[in-house]
């Protein structure tokens, strides 16, 4: 069985009503999941996963999601392939994509996965770039799902810097109609171009973090240097010492606000540990969301829509 090629490249790549049946798809095989039953579409299938930078869960939930669908995963990094001793992407996605059916790439410029996407006979999945990490979005969102329903006109909170995460959740709001209050320090807002936004009025930036959060249903925020950017640790953390998710945020959220954190945390930097480990946090879920929608995207690129 085979599928018209499609990747999954950033977040809007999908529409709302393919979401719609990614994140009921989620909820299946993470049913099956948990009651031992074997589900095994993509035997005899051959993810293979290129990491240019690190990772634990990315990994980790695709190779072990690869496995539970009944195929195989293998894994790729800069250090140990010839990616790493300047054979061109072009290249390298030709000879890859003959060999396996999907590809993961976690890389830094969103050029580069472009760039390996054009030139790959199979799909082509975005594990995190600077600019998006598609993957992570989705669980999240699967996430709220699966306790409160729909996201639709739902407010996000971002406090923190406006990177790739932050980037997925603004496209993210245009796909599924919700908004994103946005607060950054000075130097570091948003910027729709490179987020990719069609510019549909789903984000608002504020200066105060307090205000940013103000009656939201999520609260979420991630490190405040991100991997690729580490020269420039000692500014940062000066420029985002006021932007740390605390219980007094979390008080002025909705009642019933939710903490998210795509993971990994610092604890004592871009959120308190009591936020965190605390009553409304949800990263656990999240994290292990990433393997059960995640295994419902490769189905869906592989094989298309299933029953359920
Ligand atoms: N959230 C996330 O992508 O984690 P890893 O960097 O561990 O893969
Ligand atoms: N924004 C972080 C996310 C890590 C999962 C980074 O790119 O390093």
């Amino acid at each position: 069985m085979s599928r018209k090629l499609a990747h999954f490249l950033q977040f809007k790549d999908f529409s709302q009503e393919e979401f719609d049946y990614l994140f009921a798809r989620t909820r299946w095989i993470k049913n099956q999941f948990k009651s031992y039953k074997q589900h095994w579409p993509l035997s005899d299938r051959t993810l293979v996963m290129i990491f240019e930078k690190a990772s634990t869960r990315t990994r980790l939930s695709f190779e072990a999601g690869m496995h539970q669908l009944g195929g195989s995963a293998i894994y790729l990094n800069t250090r140990d392939s010839q990616l790493g001793r300047g054979e061109s992407v072009e290249d390298a996605a030709k000879v890859i994509s003959r060999m396996s059916d999907v590809v993961m790439m976690r890389t830094f410029e969103q050029d580069t996965i472009e760039r390996f996407a054009a030139h790959s006979h199979v799909p082509v999945i975005n594990g995190l770039t600077n600019e998006y990490h598609p993957c992570q979005i989705m669980a999240d969102i699967y996430t709220w799902i699966e306790r409160h329903g729909s996201i639709q006109g739902r407010t996000v909170a971002w406090i923190g810097d406006s990177n790739n995460v932050c980037n997925t959740w603004l496209q993210a709001a245009e796909v599924l109609d919700f908004n994103v209050h946005v607060s950054t320090p000075p130097g570091y807002e948003v910027e729709p171009e490179r987020a990719g936004l069609y510019g549909t009025g789903h984000f608002e930036q504020f200066t105060d973090p307090m205000e940013a959060a103000r009656g939201a249903d999520i609260v979420t925020t991630d490190v405040w240097t991100s991997m690729g950017f580490e020269a420039e640790n000692a500014e940062r953390m000066r420029a985002f010492a006021d932007f740390q998710v605390d219980a007094e945020m979390m008080r002025i959220a909705a009642p019933d606000a939710v903490f998210m954190h795509c993971l990994p945390a610092h604890r004592g930097e871009e959120v308190t540990a009591e936020v965190i480990d605390g009553p409304q946090s949800v990263v656990w879920d999240e994290a292990e969301n990433r393997l059960h929608a995640q295994k419902a995207l490769l189905e869906y690129l592989l094989i298309g829509r299933c029953p359920m």
